[in-house]
């Protein structure tokens, strides 16, 4: 049995109406803040009752608009110098995974950014690390606007870096304050619930599977999943609802910052690097074969995972994800998102595939040779 610690630093703010508190509860950090959000129109009546808030408590803030899917290292330094300009106290993310890994990223930047990229992916790739020796990271906020990515739980961002995706680690990293409001969520495209939702299901899966999860890990894994297979099936959903699927993403991403995720994240982030397609939609790209390869070894945790989960079967089981993938739209092949021979080879003879943990390299290979 394999010690796993773990650090929990973080204040969550869950309900249909707790943005309300934003005002009181982010005074305890300071005086200014840089709000990091995207320049999608999507997000003006949210940042209007976000300044509404801030101004009611005397907070100054300027923004961030340069947030875009899939953060870029550029992206990241110039909002390192934006944040440093700023002289914020606190960095406040509206948005889903791209924006609070932003927010995260930024803040590392600019404490330790004049070591350059290669140093920081090097220095800080300990998934597990629970070290406190960071300093001058400005404190991050995030309002979580999807139900779907668990960014605001995990020690993790990802930032992509001449071309390719790549993950920092540190517990500091952590957002130390999250909203989950339910309010905020209302208005979300259905297909961009169902493509976040799909992200928190497998990070549940993932982290339920992974050999150093723990017992407490997969009693949130199995929580999440309940939630995903129940609620993702709708085409609607009322406010009730909405906050069902915060509290799974919740979970999910608590289960995912102890266990980790498994084969199909990096195959996501290669085949993520290369088309533009979402970290949802590219994850569920290589899910049936990765079920399967996980039958066809007997793995005895998915085993397991499928008897709590209330399943005869792992086959039944396999079933009723595909089903629900068909149903969301997300039953797809990297060729569905136009990937040619070219890209597939790319995925394929990637460097980080022999060095992958979960599975030998031929055995991945045969995974993304399935999902073409
Ligand atoms: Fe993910």
């Amino acid at each position: 049995m394999l010690d796993r610690n773990f650090l929990l630093n973080s204040e969550l703010l869950l309900g249909h109406e707790v943005l309300g508190k934003l005002g009181e509860k982010c005074s305890s950090l300071g005086k200014r803040a840089l709000i990091i959000c995207s320049a999608d129109s999507h997000f003006t009546r949210l940042c209007g009752r976000v300044e509404e808030e801030l101004k009611k408590a005397s907070i100054d803030f300027q923004y961030f608009r340069d947030v875009k899917p899939n953060p870029e290292s550029d992206d990241i330094e110039k909002g390192a110098r934006v944040l440093k300009d700023s002289g914020a106290d606190f960095i406040l993310s509206i948005g889903g995974g791209s924006t609070i890994d932003t927010g995260k990223a930024v803040s590392l930047f600019l404490a330790l950014g004049s070591a350059g990229w290669d140093a920081l992916f090097s220095r800080y790739c300990d998934f597990s690390s629970t070290e406190r020796d960071l300093e001058g990271l400005v404190p991050s906020v995030a309002i979580a606007t999807t139900a779907g990515t668990g960014s605001h739980l995990t020690q993790a961002t990802v930032v992509t870096h001449n071309g390719e995706k790549k993950t920092l680690y540190h517990p500091q990293l952590k957002p130390v304050m999250s909203f989950l409001d339910s309010s905020t969520q209302a208005e979300m495209p259905l297909s961009l619930r169902r493509i976040t939702g799909f992200d928190a299901f497998t990070h549940a899966f993932e982290s339920y599977i992974s050999t150093t999860s723990n017992a407490l890990a997969r009693a949130l894994s199995v929580g999440a999943m309940k939630i995903f297979l129940q609620y993702l099936k709708q085409d609607e959903f009322s406010q009730d609802d909405i906050l069902e699927l915060i509290y799974g993403d919740s979970m999910a991403g608590l289960a995912l910052s102890i266990g980790g995720a498994g084969i199909p994240h990096p195959l996501s982030e290669f085949l993520g690097s290369i088309k533009p397609a979402p970290h949802g939609a590219c994850l569920a790209v290589f899910y049936p074969a990765y079920l399967e390869h996980l039958e066809n070894e007997q793995n005895e945790w998915f085993i397991k995972l499928c008897q709590e989960l209330g399943y005869d079967s792992t086959a039944s089981f396999i079933d009723a994800v595909n089903s629900l993938l068909k149903h969301i739209g997300l039953a797809k092949t990297m060729r569905d998102y136009g990937a040619g021979e070219e890209e597939k080879n790319f995925v394929l003879n990637h460097p980080a595939i022999p060095h992958l943990p979960w599975a030998s390299a031929s055995e991945i290979r045969s995974i993304i040779e399935r999902s073409y």
